[in-house]
Parts: structure tokens; C-alpha cells; sequence
């Protein structure tokens, strides 16, 4: 018989809650997993194809809903965009200032870069008139963060609470380039800049006070950009007026996904698991770090180099963790991590500090309090710091009903929490994990069995 029992129910209104059950205390977790595309290089695959000259061909996209909100608002905006699979996506770009006007509002769904990266891209068409929208999660996400230095580049954007949110509008306008110094690193804001700056006469630079995933750079140049970095300053220049040319995309495995399971194999004693084919781009790998500090036990086999961005196999095996201070520059290598590395914490000998991370509170959830909030439900001892979190380590958990309050980190952060929680747990609105890693769960039915 399994050693933990896991069902999913599906609720009247699609809601779905996981309902995981630890029936013994000997689960471990074995296998070898594979990992859904990576989010952010699945959107930038999608988006450059979009607007290059040529045919694209992806590798590897992510199924997840995110990437859906990006290939429906590219295919309004004129891109023939062949239906989503993971073996190949064949994306007819219209060549850069070429978007048609679409007929209807652009609909971002849950996704932050969909959305803040698109307004870069309309706001430097000119002559046309775009609306965005999202769901009720993105409605609220500042929008503030693009839209100031969009209006610094002459950009005219209109939206609710003085065109901070969501819908917006957007006349297209010839735009002049700037040299932006954004007060937060945000791979979001510097490619929202840089893909406005493509599209404007003239160079547009980006500093940003530490470096943020650097997807955008990377592909951009592959599709034939002109793009100069400074590593000493943490800033990238664009020249405009470029010219892309469609290429073929492979996108490794996400990082941000594989950590589900580092996480789960370190703190179910016994385990090991293989995690294949994850990107692990310096400007990602914060966790792997950060679990470093905190004495996981993880290897990095068979590393190389797929299509500009480097990959490996990572081998995990359960041990003791610690606790350790995770804060300064390696918070943007990691932000996406951080509901999972404070499950990581949950188990770790002594109190980890997460500071520096206030971005947490604008993400798909406010994730310092929701995931406070859950864990304590579960018998967790976390305390919210205005820009993290304080988790003393060794209390364990009891099952509990939880919430991802319609956050895809937090309903699989919750899930490998419930795995080591003695009892049942059942996380409620379990869906959101679609959002990046529509086959979570039954992943997680497979290592338990
Ligand atoms: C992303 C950047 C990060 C990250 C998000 C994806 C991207 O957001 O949290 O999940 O693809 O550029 P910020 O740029 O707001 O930090």
C-alpha cells in the first residue's frame, strides 16, 4: 500500500481541493522527474517569435495557463501561433511595428509578464490603440513599475488609481529613448524597458540595483538584437529600430518548478529523486545556493548547454537541513522560491531569516502573509518581517486545511509541505499549480508510490 494517499476533488464551481494523507510514517520519495518548461523563457520564446521576421520553432513550452495568456494575446495581435504542445510550437512572426489593432481587450490572465512585458511592446507601436486586462490576482499587481518610466519614454497609458492598475489603455506613440535607473530588480521592468527601447529610435538603457534573470537579454540577442551589458554596473542598452529573425527555441526545464521537488526529496528522510533537464542560468540558481547554505544534499550531473542557456540533472537525496539567513542579492536569483525554501525551513535545525524579499507582498499573492498564515495553520511557527519572514525550524506539521488563495506557489508549496505534515491536510483552490506545472500532482503520485 502507498505511503501517503493523494486525491483530488473536483468541486461544483472547478474549484479543486489535493487531499494528501500521510498514512505511515516510512513515505520517501524515489524516481526521476521531469519538469515543465521554463515560465519566463516559455513567454519570451513566444513573444519574440511574435515579433520577428520568419518562422520560430519552440521546443519544450510551457503548458502552464501563463503561456496561454501570452500566445492568445500575441495570436490578437496578429502572430499565427500553432496550437500549444511540448514537442513543437511554430510561431509566424509579423516583423517588429507590425501589431494589427485588435478588435477586443487583451486578456493577461494571471500572468505579471505577460502583461508588463506586452506594455512595452504596445506602447512603442504607434498609431494604435491597445486595452489590457487581467484576472482579479493581476488587476491588483502594481503596474506603476512599467508604466513610469513607459510615460518617461513618452508612452501614453491610462488606467484606474491614476494608471497604476489593471485595465489599461494604451495609445501606441513614437517613443524617445531614456537611460532608466529602476529602484527594484525586476526582470519584468528591465524587459518591458528593453522591448520598448527595440522598438524606439536610438539606444534605451536599463541599470537595476541587482541582477535579475537575464532571459530576455539572452534570447534577444539569439534573434539578432544589438545589446551591450554591463556586468560591473548591472545594466543592458538596447539599440532600436532592430530587426529580429525567428529562431528555433529549446526551453530547458524550470528551475522554479524543479525546487518542488529538491525541496520534497531533502526534508521526506529517504529519499532520493532525479530531477532531468533543469535551466540552471546563474541568474536562477539562488536556491541551489541558498539550499547549499542549508546543507542539502544535491548534485549537478550532466551539465550543458541547450539553445544559449545552461542546463543540468540534479540529483537530490534527503538530509538534515539548517537554518541560515537568506537576504541582499541573491533574493531576485531566487523571489520565486521563497514559499518553498520556507516549507525547506519548516524542517531545518534552528531560525532562517528571509529579508530583503518585500516584492513577495506583490506577486500572484501576497506570499509573506499567505504562506505565514498557512504554515502556522499546519503548526509551523512563522513570523511575517515587513520584507519577509522569520521560521523557526523543527516544530513539524500537523495536517490542517489550507488555502493557496489562487497562488500556483503556494498550492505546491502547501503540497510538499503536507508530505512531511503527520495527518491529513487539504489544500483548497489546488488548482492555480496549472498556472506553471499542470502535472504537479500526479508527479507527486508517482515519487510517493
Ligand atoms: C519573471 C520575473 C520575476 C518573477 C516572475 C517571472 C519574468 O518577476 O517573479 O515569476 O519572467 O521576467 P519580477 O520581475 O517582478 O521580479
Amino acid at each position: 500500500m502507498s505511503a501517503a494517499v493523494i486525491t483530488l476533488e473536483t468541486q461544483a464551481n472547478a474549484s479543486q481541493n489535493l487531499i494528501i494523507q500521510r498514512s505511515s510514517a516510512d513515505v520517501s520519495l524515489h524516481g526521476r522527474v521531469q519538469v515543465p518548461g521554463d515560465k519566463s523563457i516559455s513567454h519570451r520564446a513566444l513573444m519574440l517569435g511574435a515579433i520577428a521576421e520568419g518562422e520560430t520553432e519552440i521546443q519544450g513550452l510551457l503548458l502552464g495557463e501563463d503561456p496561454r495568456s501570452t500566445a492568445n494575446c500575441f495570436r490578437a495581435l496578429g502572430a499565427e501561433i500553432s496550437e500549444l504542445n511540448t514537442e513543437l510550437v511554430k510561431v509566424r512572426g509579423i516583423g517588429l511595428g507590425n501589431f494589427q489593432e485588435p478588435v477586443d481587450i487583451l486578456d493577461a490572465g494571471n500572468s505579471g509578464t505577460t502583461i508588463r512585458l506586452m506594455l512595452g511592446l504596445l506602447a512603442s507601436h504607434p498609431g494604435r490603440f491597445f486595452a489590457v486586462t487581467g484576472d482579479g490576482s493581476l488587476r491588483s499587481r502594481p503596474m506603476s513599475r512599467v508604466v513610469n518610466p513607459l510615460q518617461q519614454m513618452g508612452a501614453q497609458i491610462w488606467g484606474r488609481k491614476g494608471n497604476t492598475l489593471a485595465p489599461l489603455a494604451i495609445q501606441g506613440q513614437a517613443l524617445k529613448p531614456i537611460h532608466y535607473h529602476s529602484p527594484i530588480a525586476s526582470a519584468q521592468v528591465k524587459s518591458c524597458i528593453l522591448l520598448a527601447g527595440l522598438n524606439t529610435e536610438g539606444q534605451t538603457t536599463v541599470t537595476e540595483p541587482a541582477l535579475s534573470r537575464d532571459h530576455s537579454e539572452r534570447m534577444l540577442k539569439a534573434f539578432g538584437a544589438e545589446l551591450s551589458i554591463d556586468p560591473e554596473t548591472n545594466s543592458v542598452t538596447i539599440t532600436g529600430n532592430a530587426k529580429l529573425y525567428g529562431q528555433k527555441v529549446v526551453v530547458p526545464g524550470d528551475i522554479s518548478s524543479a525546487a518542488f521537488w529538491l525541496i520534497a526529496a531533502s526534508i521526506v528522510p529517504g529519499s532520493e529523486l532525479v530531477v532531468e533537464n533543469v535551466g540552471v542560468n546563474p541568474t536562477r540558481t539562488g536556491i541551489l545556493e541558498a539550499l547549499e547554505m542549508m546543507g542539502a544534499d544535491i548534485q549537478m550531473e550532466n551539465q550543458r548547454e541547450v539553445a544559449g542557456e545552461p542546463v543540468a540533472d540534479l540529483r537530490v537525496r534527503s538530509s538534515q537541513l539548517k537554518s541560515c539567513t537568506i537576504a541582499g542579492d541573491i533574493i531576485p536569483r531566487l523571489i520565486d522560491e521563497i514559499p518553498i525554501l520556507a516549507v525547506a525551513a519548516v524542517f531545518a535545525e534552528g531560525t532562517t531569516i528571509i529579508k530583503d524579499a518585500a516584492e513577495l507582498r506583490v506577486k500572484e499573492s501576497d506570499r509573506i502573509t499567505v504562506m505565514a498564515q498557512q504554515l502556522n495553520k499546519m503548526g509551523a511557527k512563522v513570523t511575517e518581517l515587513p520584507d519577509g519572514m522569520e521560521i523557526t525550524g523543527g516544530t513539524g506539521l500537523v495536517g490542517a486545511e489550507v488555502d493557496s488563495h489562487t497562488d500556483h506557489r503556494i498550492a505546491m508549496s502547501l503540497a510538499i509541505a503536507s508530505l512531511n505534515a503527520i495527518g491529513t491536510t487539504t489544500i483548497y483552490r489546488a488548482e492555480a499549480a496549472a498556472i506553471s506545472y499542470p502535472n504537479f500532482t500526479d508527479t507527486l503520485v508517482s515519487i510517493c508510490q
